[in-house]
């Protein structure tokens, strides 16, 4: 299973460059079956997430090559003859889901297998389905499949006008992606509006599709008669970069972060200066972050869908609270599980008290390292940085989780001074 051994009490310095965005990477992907022609994807992040996607589109009859020397991806979606997503590629990464907006559109019936639970929520998928069934298909549950068809008796999707009851990334994504090849125009209300979703937009256009207002809370897509390839360049993850930043914020003497887009983690780093915490953005894509001498102050955190503070970034913002005197607050409004890893922050002399959604973190002087297991990618991550700010050595167990999201996560905290080494 793996873990990282971390040597605490290291100051960071240097610079890290982010690798492209897990959480655009993996739609753009599955969005390349809606195309007639190849795909190559530049800048992907060479993650387990992304590997398992492409053997989600092989399994599907896709042919797919990494070109690892120039961290691109070339998808030929030509072969693909199934339209039925397997449990055991569904059950690792609940991405795969979106595959089922692409396959209806394709060949008017989909069979995914149900995502299931995962350790920070209960992950529905009710209103990708509601979205479908606006545009003309009926949908079932059987033996832990979703089966979905078109059934308006035309065998093509039809524009609707849909208004989301929550703006979920994943049913804005699997929605807008349905709706490329449909007759007639969808509007997607209260849609999600992070920029994962302009990126997703911008290449479903690069592709022939007619969209227009993405990235905001109303997406207007006009159905086209057919897709062809492209070639395009994904997003930098803005939560890599957060994570890095929230590095330079626990135990950073000075960290400069490349590829950050700021503009896209403004409430992250204002709540980080709230705190006093040392933050200067360079460029629009390069952002130095110190720990500094404080003094610091407790700050309230809610996390929310964007522009609100993101719930990705919510267990990095925990850690640099640790150690900040006097109590802070932190809310988790997207995800009802989000606080599994405060046990093993605890276990590392955090003082956090949970109590529903939210967490009541009590500064104290310095943590300590000790044996934890990470619970999710981002906790894991969390863990990680935790280690590398408290006394002694802490070890990491289940790193598989961090591995799904972050390339070369060690190597690139080596490379900025800290004592990390993977062990097998
Ligand atoms: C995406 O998940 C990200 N994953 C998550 O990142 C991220 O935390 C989340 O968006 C919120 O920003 C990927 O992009 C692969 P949602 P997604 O649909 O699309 C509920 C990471 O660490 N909901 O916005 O699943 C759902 O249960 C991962 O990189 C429904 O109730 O997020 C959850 O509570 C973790 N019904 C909330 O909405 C639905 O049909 C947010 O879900 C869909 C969602």
């Amino acid at each position: 299973m793996g873990k990282f051994v971390i040597e605490g009490r290291k100051s960071l310095k240097g610079r890290v460059k982010v690798s492209g965005a897990k959480n655009s990477a993996l739609k753009l992907m599955a969005a390349s079956i809606l195309g007639s022609g190849r795909t190559r994807l530049e800048n992907i992040p060479l993650i387990e997430d992304v590997y398992t996607m492409a053997d989600v589109l092989r399994t599907l009859g896709a042919h797919v090559m990494f070109d690892q020397d120039c961290g691109a991806v070339d998808i030929d979606p030509g072969g693909i003859q199934s339209f039925e997503a397997p449990y055991q590629l569904v059950r690792k990464m609940r991405a795969s889901i979106l595959v089922a907006g692409p396959l209806l559109s394709r060949f008017g019936k989909v069979k995914v297998a149900i995502p299931g639970g995962c350790n920070i929520g209960s992950r529905q998928i009710d209103l990708h389905l509601k979205g479908f069934e606006f545009m003309g298909t009926k949908s079932f549950m059987e033996h832990g499949y979703v089966h979905a068809r078109i059934n308006n008796g035309q065998g093509r999707l039809k524009g609707a006008l849909i208004d989301l009851d929550f703006p979920s990334r994943g049913a804005t994504e699997n929605i807008m992606m349905a709706a490329c090849l449909a007759k007639g125009k969808t509007v997607i209300s209260n849609a999600a509006r992070e920029p994962e979703i302009r990126d997703l937009a911008n290449f479903l256009v690069a592709l022939g599709a007619d969209i227009q207002g993405a990235g905001g809370d109303r997406i207007t897509i006009r159905g086209v008669e057919g897709l062809k390839g492209a070639s395009y360049r994904v997003m930098p993850d803005s939560i890599e970069a957060g994570t890095f930043m929230a590095a330079g914020a626990i135990c950073g003497q000075e960290v400069v972060i490349e590829g950050a887009v700021a503009k896209n983690l403004d409430i992250f780093l204002l709540k980080l200066k709230e705190i006093g915490i040392h933050v200067e953005i360079l460029d629009p894509e390069t952002v130095k972050v110190k720990r500094g001498l404080g003094p610091f102050k407790p700050v309230q955190i809610s996390t929310l869908p964007y522009p609100g503070f993101p719930t990705d970034l919510q267990p990095f913002m925990a850690v640099v609270l640790a150690t900040v005197p006097g109590v802070s607050l932190i809310t988790e409004n997207v995800f009802e599980n989000r606080f599994m890893y405060v046990d093993e922050l605890n276990r590392m002399g955090a003082n956090i008290k949970i109590d529903g959604h939210h967490a009541m973190i009590r500064g104290v002087q310095k943590l300590s390292g000790a044996p934890v297991t990470a619970c999710d990618l981002r906790a894991g991550a969390a863990l990680v940085l935790a280690g590398l700010a408290a006394e002694g050595v802490t070890e990491v167990m289940d790193i598989f989780h961090i591995q799904r999201g972050y390339e070369s996560f060690e190597a690139k905290l080596a490379a900025i001074g800290a004592d990390i080494k993977k062990v097998h």
